[in-house]
């Protein structure tokens, strides 16, 4: 299987994108460090693949918490080797220039940029060292069009992709590939339940496939920047969106 032998550590990993990643990721043969801040939704996600035959920690923390955050995963680095990270965590604080709240804009920048690169200061060492490594950060398509009322999410959706570039050129001579996957409208539990359907089908109309993605089409994609089938693939800032934002 194509990850057998790897260990994934995916963030947000209860629900959505990141849930989906955790299940493909353990039927292609990875073991799992699941990390959410949602206990409920993070059980039952390392339940279901543990009966898959995964190996899988699971830690509830809220990720903006940078001393918890390191401790969990120092923590979990010390049982083996974490050698592909996803960064997928994320939410979202709506607002234009003039209405957005600063607090929360720097909230928004924590969790899209820092608490990413921040595993990625704990982990790339020992990928480096062993000479082989995998980092997956999710952004979003306002990374590279901005977004109408989306001013504190579009500016960290730019600076993860950013940071993917940076960090490629850092450490490519290593072994460690490092990429940045955009995703379009996603069927996840938030967009489901927040999202006004006016607004949806609005990004649709303008989505040339004329659909929402399921979970899976993304994970799908993350999950082969994974594999050594994209081996001389890094630094790219790929679209995973049906079209939406050409
Ligand atoms: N769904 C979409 O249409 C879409 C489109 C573009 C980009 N994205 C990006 O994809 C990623 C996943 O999106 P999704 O729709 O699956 O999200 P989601 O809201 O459905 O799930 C996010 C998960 O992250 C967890 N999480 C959020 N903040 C956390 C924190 N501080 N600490 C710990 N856990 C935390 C949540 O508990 C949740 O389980 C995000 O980065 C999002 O911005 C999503």
């Amino acid at each position: 299987m194509p990850l057998d032998g790897h260990i994934a550590l995916i963030t947000g990993a209860g629900q959505g994108i990141g849930r989906a990643c955790s299940v493909i990721f353990a039927s292609k043969g990875a073991d799992l460090v699941l990390l959410d801040k949602n206990s409920e939704t993070l059980s039952n996600v390392a339940q279901e693949v543990a009966r898959m035959g995964c190996k899988v920690i699971k830690h509830v923390l809220d990720l903006t918490n940078m001393d918890e955050l390191r401790e969990a995963v120092e923590n979990a680095r010390k049982i083996d080797l974490i050698d592909i990270l996803v960064n997928n965590a994320g939410f979202d604080r709506p607002g234009t220039t003039a209405k957005i709240d600063k607090k929360e804009f720097e909230e928004v920048l924590g969790i899209h940029v820092t608490v990413p690169l921040t595993l990625i200061q704990i982990l790339l060492p020992g990928m480096r060292e062993a000479g082989w490594g995998r980092i997956i950060n999710v952004s979003s398509i306002y990374g590279i069009t901005g977004g109408k009322g989306e001013v504190a999410y579009s500016t960290a959706k730019a600076g993860i992709i950013g940071l993917t570039k940076s960090v490629a050129k850092e450490c490519g001579q290593d072994g460690v590939t490092v990429n940045v996957v955009l995703p379009g409208l996603t069927r996840t539990p938030t967009i489901e339940t927040f999202m006004d359907e006016r607004y949806k089908k609005a990004i649709i109309a303008n989505t040339p496939l004329g659909r929402i993605a399921e979970p899976e089409e993304i994970a799908r994609v993350i999950a082969f920047l994974a594999s050594d089938e994209a081996s001389f693939i890094t630094g790219i800032a790929l679209p995973v969106s049906g079209g939406w934002g050409l």
